[in-house]
């Protein structure tokens, strides 16, 4: 049987919870678990989170996943309703919405008793300077003013655009804008932080703050790693040594034959490739670990196979192969590749095996 496998330590994601309390102790904590929990897997990331507040996705195929897996708590649709039957749908089941728009706010209104009969929030988003979701100042003013009159209890939301980003003048634009509507329109919630700003606006934290990456032991950071942030990667994505060559000097590896070993080499081929989501167009060195030692990927990563130097490190068929996880961090793959380790995590196939 193939081997590519990943692994879920629901532990690991229990100690980055922890973490979040720790970091944010008076906030409750709205786990954001869209995306099939930024690719993990959202039943056994549930099970793990049980103790979470409430949870954030992107959509009520989402949200009804989470409901139709038993869990009560509140979950919040952080691009609100597509449309007024999805409303409905979200009303019935219990799940907050985020209006970001004018539609989306006279359909609330016309289904203001059911929405109230079942004490849901209504997040209002504020646009301060990201441009994505939201309403401008002060047009926001006047929907908080209407929707407080109209007996809807209130939290006001927004998301930064550069929370991991030091000294961007944005984030003081969009830290001052939050702060003044929230004061005139006072007494209301507020949520602004994912990871990022849980770690450094601590004053920001209000009453419900949204860690995403921070859950599953990646950093929000392109500096600091999860080890600096005592954090726990959650994901172990491994694969299995299938086939071992040893080549001379001036034999190619691969496609395209873009390897060409200067000396004598002893390569392994590990089962794993683009059809499971691991990237194929590094553009720094790239490595996986073997018994926690990094080893370098030779060649052009294929759709099922890569090959990787195991010269002096006692490689046999089904050696296990650490692609990434506590020993060969996600983060270092996904600056190798140009990306960020968000997009590894959620991007993975269907393929792998999952444990
Ligand atoms: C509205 C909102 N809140 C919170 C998060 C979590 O962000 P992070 O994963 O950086 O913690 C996201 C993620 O994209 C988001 O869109």
């Amino acid at each position: 049987m193939r081997q590519a496998t990943v692994y879920i330590d629901q532990a690991a994601l229990q100690y980055n919870f922890n973490r979040v309390k720790q970091l944010a102790p008076t906030a409750k904590i709205v786990s954001m678990v869209k995306a099939n929990a930024y690719g993990h897997g959202i039943k056994d990331c549930l099970a793990a989170l049980s103790s979470t507040d409430a949870f954030g996705v992107a959509c009520l195929e989402e949200a009804l996943e989470i409901r139709n897996l038993g869990y009560a708590q509140p979950i919040t649709l952080i691009e609100g309703a597509f449309s007024e039957n999805e409303m409905t749908i979200a009303i019935n089941n219990n799940i907050d919405v985020i209006v970001h728009h004018q539609l989306q706010v006279k359909w609330l209104l016309t289904h203001k008793a059911a929405y109230q009969a079942k004490n849901l929030k209504v997040w209002v988003k504020l646009n301060s300077g990201m441009n994505r979701l939201g309403f401008k100042f002060p047009e926001i003013i006047n929907i908080i003013h209407t929707l407080k009159a109209e007996g809807f209890t209130c939290v006001l939301t927004m998301h930064f655009a550069n929370a991991d980003a030091d000294n961007h003048p944005l984030n003081e634009q969009q830290k001052n804008q939050f702060l003044q509507v929230k004061e005139v329109c006072a007494p209301i919630m507020g949520s602004c932080c994912n990871s990022a700003a849980i770690f450094k606006w601590p004053e920001l934290n209000f009453d419900f703050v949204r860690p995403g990456i921070m859950l599953y032991g990646a950093s929000p950071f392109a500096d600091q790693s999860v080890h600096e942030l005592d954090l726990q990667p959650v994901m172990t994505f491994t694969a299995e040594i299938i086939a071992l060559n040893h080549i001379q000097a001036g034999e190619n590896v691969g496609y395209g034959s873009t390897f060409s070993a200067e000396q004598a080499t002893d390569i392994a081929i590990v089962s794993v490739g683009y059809g499971d989501g691991y990237p194929r167009a590094f553009i720094q060195p790239n490595y996986v670990a073997i018994n926690g030692h990094p080893t370098r990927i030779i060649g052009r990563v294929a759709m099922d196979m890569i090959a990787i130097d195991v010269t002096d490190l006692n490689a046999t068929l089904g050696t296990v192969v650490e692609l990434w996880g506590k020993d060969r961090l996600v983060d270092d793959v996904a600056e190798a590749n140009g990306t960020i380790g968000y997009e590894l995590l959620c991007r993975l196939s269907s393929r792998p095996v999952r444990r």
